[in-house]
């Protein structure tokens, strides 16, 4: 009887699914299949895009925060978030895709960003409603990712982490400020969670029956639990925080299930969320086309750093000639 040896690509399938599930890090040297690497280019993209698009409802009220601590906390939050951006373009660039090529993606609409980035900031406690909830969320998406398969993700997530829990907590802390305030600003508060709550939710992305990547995903340990789950204990956290800010959530159906050990919560209405990841959210249009200006307005920006650079390594190769 003769035995077949494996060829060279089944015995490199091999040794990637044995190291995933020997939960050893994938490294950009290391073979991997097209697939693997096209879902987390498709990710780590969607995700450095909503970290950029994301500086825009907040950005917003810098000029207009309402104290000189206040702004410059915002600042360094806004700050942030281009960080993140950089951290993950550079992510995604270990994969073989330049930042060029998944910039040009997102300007003509092939590649997406979060849709919570797509409802307007109508008020200061909007700064605090996207802190609490919105970093809040991320951070539950993220902390897993931490521990992601393919080690740069992972990495960019470790440090990302800890900023966004720095923004979660300067939300929370701004809200709770306002919700002990005066009654106007307790009802701007109020106003600012009624809007913001399910939004959040949908954050998390479909229902795990219609999520069409997420098997594939978590068999790659890219994704470590389901969308539904994260979304759960994104409610079982932001309850008792919204009852010591003082603030009720906007959800008749929102109770304790002591059988579950989780809270119960109300149908989210995604017929909304598909109609903003359509296009046809209220600000779809709006951070798009400042995105485009932004990117044309710096284009001095990266040809002076291009120049720059070219001169130096001009340099360096003329003194070590
Ligand atoms: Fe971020
Ligand atoms: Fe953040």
């Amino acid at each position: 009887m003769t035995t077949v040896l494996p060829g060279a690509q089944d015995a490199r399938e091999a040794g990637f699914e044995q190291a995933v599930a020997a939960d050893e890090r994938i490294e950009p040297r290391d073979w991997m299949p097209d697939a693997y690497r096209a879902t987390l280019v498709r990710q780590i993209a969607q995700h450095a895009h909503s970290e950029i698009i994301g500086m825009q409802p907040e950005a917003n009220w810098i000029t207009r925060a309402p104290s000189l601590r206040r702004k410059a906390i915002l600042i360094a939050k806004v700050q942030d978030e281009a960080g993140h951006g950089l951290y993950l373009y550079s992510a995604a660039e270990t994969l073989g895709t330049s930042r060029e090529e998944l910039l040009d993606k997102l300007h003509s609409g092939r590649q997406k960003y979060s849709s919570i980035f797509n409802y307007p900031t109508l008020t200061w406690a909007d700064v605090g409603a996207i802190g609490w909830l919105v970093d809040g969320a991320a951070i539950t998406n993220q902390v897993p990712l931490c521990r992601c398969s393919y080690g740069p993700y992972a990495r960019a997530m470790v440090r990302i982490c800890k900023e966004e829990s720095f923004h979660q907590r300067q939300g929370y802390e701004l809200l709770h400020a306002l919700s002990n305030g005066t009654e106007a600003q307790h009802a701007m508060a109020q106003d600012a969670v009624n809007r913001w709550w399910w939004p959040s939710l949908m954050m998390f992305g479909p229902p795990d029956d219609q999520s069409s990547h997420s098997a594939q995903s978590m068999a790659w340990k890219i994704k470590r639990h389901s969308n539904d789950e994260l979304r759960q204990r994104f409610v079982d956290i932001a309850v008792p925080q919204a009852e010591s800010l003082g603030l009720t959530l906007p959800d008749p159906q929102l109770r304790w299930n002591e059988e579950r050990g989780h809270y119960d919560f109300g149908p989210i209405d995604w017929t909304e969320f598909q109609q903003v990841l359509k296009g046809n959210g209220p600000c779809n249009e709006q951070r798009i086309t400042q995105r485009r200006r932004a990117h044309q307005e710096g284009a001095w920006v990266r040809e002076a750093a291009a120049a720059h650079a070219a001169k130096h390594s001009a340099r360096n190769t003329e003194a070590a000639a």
